[in-house]
């Protein structure tokens, strides 16, 4: 943690304990001094803070700061305010002990500012919730609006506090801040009607009147101009440089919601605050004995504002109600008591709406305890006297002022000096005492009962009679006059009697001598306001008035209890409070009188370090110890840290801590142990010994953790082993029994199928009809998986006996289905060629040789094309259409030459075609017949009658595709019945009644010739392609 900051911080010491010369004031302030003069306002005296105010803004509280001092041990920084709050919060935290920060200094020494900084710093720094951020805001806004209400312009500070303050902050066991209290005490209220010259009354009438919308101030009946109200000019100093009313108005407006006033209760507030200003402007005349108000105007308002009636308003303003013998009378006031009357008025109602308000913002503050406890941290703030090497005179309030700073003295004392003085001794630690004054003389002098100043202030204020202000003062002189710290005029010596009045009496408080003045003590310490007064204001109809006065109050006979005797009840319980709780201190001082930044006036601080106590402080500091604690606790709290100490120590109990501290390495000056408690010399040891602790947590965080992580785990791993065993052998259990269901299944089965095979021969029956319908089913599978492919697959599976006749009926569905479906692919072309193929395969088939060659061979529609045809025999054809045409041998009737034609089938007749010339003509009708061979040759004869002189005979001619020409011939002709196919040898007509023979001889090879009987022999290859 050593930055360039705590670097810089080095300057002189950080904490007084570790000056060298540490009983030397001088040293202490030039210290002080050297340190002041770096800006550095923070300074150490052990644990307790004392801090200069700087009077200018320095860069030292900022978010960067506040994270700095968090959660960090008071060495390892440079002294802060924010090390004071972080210190106590984490022993509130750790500890469980309820903490106060008690913060004192004189007025102006910046104990306002200290205890802002010390919320601001819970505010960014403590955990928060939506709930939890709320109580942050209203904690924070509570200081605008008290302040507004309760801090003035005084001649020390241009926003002194005028009440004591003390604010309770909750948290919760998380160190959330949940709830908030504020207990006020001792109102300056005489602030109201009157202020010493440069001086201003309460900030909220100037943030009003400069800061108010013109509305509102029309609707109270104010204007905008201080210097018009009598309650605003008596100190003669509206303006303050240092001051933004308007601004702090609009501050303070906000403030109000946050905290959550409504409208209404705004409204009302502001109705007070302006009927105090109109009070202050009721202005007296008429004859003396017999006071009258001469302006109606503020009655007016103040009616309205109050919600009082004028005239009953008028009448209390003016008289008195005197009860006598049962009677009530009304009694004219002179001026004098007149106004009086009226300014008690104004600070009672000032007085008790400032009450009111702080209960207020209490309730908004108000934590309701759930469940669990909650810790408390107490800020105090008190304003100190002024006490001076000057002799100061002062009033009834100053004089509660300084008896409370005598208490809070006191408590000091036994805190830390007295206590921790007594425990050394009674704890049998050598120790040499320090002396210090014990100003419980003078608390005495003050509060006993019977004879202390209070008792004898409430005895002359409740006496019947003409009690007065001179009379308490002899009376005083009388009771305490051999008191060694009380003087007055009449016991004094000469020279003091030089610096005395009269009416004077002077305590010589612990810190300075003051006199006090008894004009106005009675009075103040009585705070009567007339009943009639009182009775006005219970019947107002301002709803903050109703509860600042309650109508008991009128019927209760008991007189109420005096000023002085509240304020030391009060007081009382203050101390109580801060006594249950651990302080940490925060020492205020002022370095000038003049606001002055950078001016370090040493007379003024040399008083403030000895009214303050701090040499003492630092004597017993540094010879006493910083930390101490009861065997038992420190034992529980460390016992970790040794294993002879943990997890229990058997032995006794200073044995276990003797060994706990050698284990932890204390060195002998380190630490003392007493008869039940172990004492700690330096903080240092002790932050050593708690960050031990806080390592040594985590490690047994992560060993609890890891045993318990384990454990679960180990839990988990088994219920889900026990889980998957149960699911397992209910599975296997599952599994198993649906074997065997199959094995007895199969079983069955087989034993059925047996049966069913030796019955099958049997007229079915229920031994054989499983078998049967099994033997059907996988039948009709089997063919169902092989279906026939196409028309031309003739395979089929056999059927079973039961079968034959649906296998045979099936067979013919597939059949047709399939010739369904192919016909219906079939396109008219192919249809045609089959047609044809159809009527070769009638007249050829089985009978010729070469024709199953020609099956798969296509027929086409014609062989010769136009242009393979001559031309004139094209045109000898004329209309008459060509169907087929084909290049065909002739063979001549006589002597068998083979002569190359063309053979031409129209519609009507067959044409046999030597180039150019028709050469013969066969009209389809004359065509008796048509002759081929069955061998696999290409001959074949047309036969024409032999009497037809146009004819020359049978034609004999051979094609190269001899089954599609005669299929084409027979179709054209219509001849399909008419052609014989011949073995051996064909007969024909070669005209005029002569007959050709034509041979056929199967061989090897083709072979057409004349034979030598003139037949015409031809040898064909029974299995060639020729066709
Ligand atoms: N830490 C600080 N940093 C800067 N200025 C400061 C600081 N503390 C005090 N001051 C200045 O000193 C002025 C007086 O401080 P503050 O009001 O806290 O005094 P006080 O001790 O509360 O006085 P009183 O007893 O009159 O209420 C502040 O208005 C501010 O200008
Ligand atoms: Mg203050």
């Amino acid at each position: 943690m050593e930055s360039a900051l705590t670097a810089r911080d080095r300057v002189g010491v950080q904490d007084f304990v570790l000056l060298e010369n540490y009983t030397s004031e001088a040293a202490f302030i030039e210290n002080l001094r050297k340190r002041f003069k770096e800006n550095l306002i923070y300074t150490y005296i052990g644990s307790v803070l004392v801090s200069v105010n700087p009077y200018r803004e320095l860069e030292i509280y900022t978010k960067n700061h506040m994270e700095r001092y968090r959660g960090v041990n008071f060495y390892e920084v440079s002294p802060h305010i924010y090390a004071v709050a972080d210190n106590s919060y984490r022993s509130m935290r750790t500890e469980r002990k309820d903490q106060c920060i008690l913060i004192s200094g004189e007025s102006g020494a910046g104990k306002t500012e200290a205890s802002k900084k010390i919320l601001q710093y819970y505010a960014v720094t403590c955990p928060a919730s939506e709930q939890v951020q709320t109580v942050k805001d209203r904690l924070l806004q509570s200081n605008p609006v008290l302040e507004a209400f309760g801090n003035a312009k005084t001649l020390r500070n241009d926003n002194s506090s005028r009440f004591g303050k003390y604010m309770d902050i909750q948290f919760d066991f998380k160190g959330a801040p949940v709830g908030g209290h504020i207990i006020n005490y001792l109102l300056e209220k005489s602030r109201v009607v009157h202020q010493n010259h440069g001086e201003r009354n309460f900030h909220i009438f100037y943030q009003l009147i400069e800061g108010g919308e013109e509305d509102l101030l029309r609707r109270l009946g104010l204007e905008r101009n201080p210097q018009q109200y009598q309650y605003l000019v008596k100190g003669n100093c509206p303006k303050v440089s240092s001051i933004n009313d308007r601004s702090d108005w609009k501050v303070v407006r906000k403030a109000l919601t946050v905290i959550g006033f409504n409208e209404d209760e705004v409204e009302e507030l502001l109705n007070i605050i302006a009927s105090v200003l109109h009070l202050g402007n009721v202005q007296y005349g008429g004859e003396e004995g017999n006071a009258s108000i001469t302006s109606d105007t503020q009655i007016k308002y103040l009616a309205r504002l109050l919600g009082v009636n004028g005239a009953v308003l008028t009448e209390a303003l003016t008289h008195k109600k005197i009860i006598a013998k049962g009677e009530e009378l009304m009694s004219p006031l002179n001026l004098e008591q007149a106004s009086s009357a009226r300014d008690a008025l104004s600070k009672a109602v000032y007085g008790r709406t400032f009450t009111w308000l702080v209960n207020k913002i209490n309730a908004s503050l108000t934590y309701t305890v759930r469940n669990g406890r909650y810790n408390q941290l107490i800020c105090t703030n008190t304003t100190h006297l002024k006490f001076t090497a000057f002799i100061v005179f002062c009033s009834f309030e100053q004089f509660c002022i300084n008896y409370c700073n005598e208490k809070l003295q006191q408590l000091f004392i036994e805190l830390t000096l007295k206590s921790e003085q007594e425990e050394y001794e009674s704890e049998g630690i050598t120790w040499e005492p320090v002396q210090y004054f014990n100003n419980k003389i003078i608390c005495d002098l003050v509060e006993e009962k019977f004879k202390g100043i209070i008792s004898i202030l409430d005895e002359e204020c409740l006496r019947p009679g003409d009690a007065s202000d001179f009379t308490f003062l002899e009376k005083l002189e009388d009771t305490v006059g051999g008191h060694p710290h009380f003087v007055t005029h009449k016991l004094a010596d000469g020279k003091t009697r030089k610096v005395m009045g009269r009416d004077e009496f002077r305590l010589l408080h612990y810190a300075g001598e003051v006199n006090y003045n008894v004009n106005g003590f009675l009075d103040k310490n009585n705070d009567l306001l007339f009943r009639n007064l009182k009775e006005v204001m219970c019947m107002s109809e301002n709803k903050i008035l109703t509860q600042c006065f309650d109508r008991e109050e009128l019927s209760d006979k008991k007189r109420p209890e005096t000023a002085a005797t509240q304020f030391k009840a009060s007081l009382a319980k203050l101390m109580e409070i801060l006594m249950s709780k651990e302080p940490s201190y925060i020492r205020c001082i002022k370095p000038n009188d003049s606001k002055q930044s950078g001016r370090f006036d040493e007379v003024l601080i040399r008083h403030q370090v000895k009214y303050l106590g701090l040499m003492e402080n630092l004597r017993v500091r540094r010879a006493g110890f910083a930390y101490r604690r009861r065997y038992e606790v420190f034992l529980q709290r460390y016992k970790s840290l040794c294993p002879d100490t943990w997890p229990n120590w058997q032995g006794k109990l200073a044995d276990g801590v003797a060994i706990l501290v050698k284990h932890l390495g204390y060195k002998p000056e380190e630490y003392k142990l007493g008869r039940s408690k172990i004492f700690i010399r330096f903080p240092k040891t002790l932050f050593a010994t708690e960050d031990a602790l806080e390592t040594r947590k985590h490690s047994l965080a992560t060993k609890l953790q890891a045993g318990w992580r384990g454990y679960s785990q180990r839990s988990k791993f088994q219920k889900l082993k026990t889980a998957a065993i149960a699911i397992q052998a209910w599975w296997r259990g599952i599994l198993a029994r649906r074997r065997a269901q199959r094995r007895r299944e199969a079983a069955d089965t087989i034993r059925r199928f047996i049966k069913g095979f030796i019955y099958r021969h049997k007229e079915r029956c229920p031994e054989n009809e499983y078998f049967l319908d099994y033997v059907r089913y996988s039948f009709l599978m089997k063919l169902h998986r092989n279906l026939p492919k196409n028309v031309l697959d003739k395979s089929w599976p056999t059927p079973p006996a039961a079968l034959v006749e649906a296998s045979e009926h099936l067979r013919k569905l597939c059949m047709q289905n399939m010739v369904w479906n192919y016909c219906k692919k079939i396109s008219p072309e192919w249809k045609h060629q089959l047609e044809q193929k159809m009527i070769a395969s009638e007249i050829f088939k089985d009978k010729k040789d070469n024709y199953p060659q020609s099956v798969s061979k296509l027929f086409v529609s014609t062989r010769l094309n136009g242009e393979d045809i001559n031309p004139k025999v094209l045109q000898a054809l004329g209309s008459e259409k060509m169907k087929y045409a084909v290049p065909v041998t002739k063979y001549d009737r006589k002597g068998y030459k083979a002569r190359p034609r063309q053979l031409l089938l129209t519609s009507s007749s067959a044409i046999i075609i030597e180039e150019a010339k028709l050469k013969q003509r066969i009209d389809y009708g004359a065509l008796k017949g048509i002759s081929v061979s069955s061998l696999s040759d290409g001959l074949f004869v047309l036969h024409v009658p032999s009497d037809d002189n146009k004819q020359k005979g049978d034609v004999v001619l051979q094609s190269d595709h001899v089954i599609e020409t005669l299929t084409k011939i027979a179709i054209c002709a219509d001849k399909i019945n008419t052609i014989n196919i011949n073995q051996g040898s064909i007969k024909f007509t070669v005209g005029q009644g002569k007959e050709g023979i034509i041979d056929f001889t199967p061989g090897s090879e083709l072979l057409v010739a004349k034979a030598k009987n003139g037949h015409l022999s031809k040898h064909s290859p029974s299995s060639n392609s020729i066709s």
